[in-house]
């Protein structure tokens, strides 16, 4: 039995703890805004909860969802998202070389301008990086992706 699989298949899409829209936020603000490290780092990173307040201080600050937001502000505790994306601890993988190679977030993610809620849409299994890999001529030796044989 796969479990993990359960909640990563294709199109489920997942609870999380604030209903986020990224639809309702993409509009006015850029992805690496929010994502600040996409460009530099492995991780694309998630945004600081004080990021939110800075907006939600005053908009639609009586919502249950912003009052929950800001609750999460005072007890000084970073919001618990539930993982979309997650490829396994022995591959190795950078957003920084594939955004320095042009290589579109929708590539990976799918419209996420376009999402109330997100879901897994794109494959990140290896075949799904080797295709890609192929048609654009990138490498796809093994040890490009996986440290073999230490
Ligand atoms: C640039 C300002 C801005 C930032 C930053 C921002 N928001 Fe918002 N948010 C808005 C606006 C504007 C709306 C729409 C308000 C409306 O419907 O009138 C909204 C709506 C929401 C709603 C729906 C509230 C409701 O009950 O209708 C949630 C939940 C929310 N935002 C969460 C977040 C979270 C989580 C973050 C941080 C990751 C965040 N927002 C960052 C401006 C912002
Ligand atoms: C206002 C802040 C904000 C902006 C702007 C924003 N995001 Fe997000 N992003 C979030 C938050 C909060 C989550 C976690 C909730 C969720 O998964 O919907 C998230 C989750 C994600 C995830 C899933 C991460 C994972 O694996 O769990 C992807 C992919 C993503 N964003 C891509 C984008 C892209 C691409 C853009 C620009 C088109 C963008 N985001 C703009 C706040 C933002
Ligand atoms: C070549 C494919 C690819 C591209 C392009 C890409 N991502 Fe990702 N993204 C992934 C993979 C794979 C993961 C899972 C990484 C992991 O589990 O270590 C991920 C994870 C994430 C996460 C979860 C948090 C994190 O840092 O791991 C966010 C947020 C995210 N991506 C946002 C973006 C944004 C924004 C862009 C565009 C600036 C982007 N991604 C471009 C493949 C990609
Ligand atoms: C949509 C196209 C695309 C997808 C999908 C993609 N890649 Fe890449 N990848 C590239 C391109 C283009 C390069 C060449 C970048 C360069 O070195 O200029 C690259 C380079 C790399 C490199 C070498 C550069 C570095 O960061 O060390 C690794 C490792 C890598 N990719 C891993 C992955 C993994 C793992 C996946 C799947 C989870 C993946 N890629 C999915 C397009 C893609
Ligand atoms: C462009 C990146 C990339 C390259 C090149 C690559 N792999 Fe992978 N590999 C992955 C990813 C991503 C996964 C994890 C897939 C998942 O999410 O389960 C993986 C998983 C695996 C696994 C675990 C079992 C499985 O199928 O999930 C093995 C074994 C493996 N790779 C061997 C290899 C070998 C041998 C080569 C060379 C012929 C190779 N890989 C080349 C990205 C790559």
């Amino acid at each position: 039995m796969k479990l993990i699989g359960s909640w990563i298949l294709a199109g489920a899409s997942l609870t999380q703890p604030v209903p986020f829209s990224h639809k309702q936020h993409t509009a006015n603000v850029a992805c690496n805004v929010c994502h600040a490290t996409a460009e530099k780092a492995e991780r694309a990173g998630m945004p600081a909860v004080s990021q939110c307040m800075l907006c939600h201080e005053n908009v639609k600050r009586e919502s249950p969802h912003i009052r929950k937001l800001a609750g999460y502000q005072k007890d000084n505790k970073p919001v618990p998202w539930v993982r979309v994306y997650r490829i396994p601890d022995f591959v190795f993988f950078s957003h920084a070389t594939h955004v320095g190679a042009k290589v579109e977030c929708a590539a990976c993610h799918g419209p996420v301008e376009q999402r109330d809620v997100l879901a897994k849409e794109v494959a990140t299994d290896m075949k799904s990086c080797i295709d890609c890999h192929k048609s654009r001529g990138a490498s796809i030796v093994c040890n490009l992706c996986h440290e073999l044989g230490q």
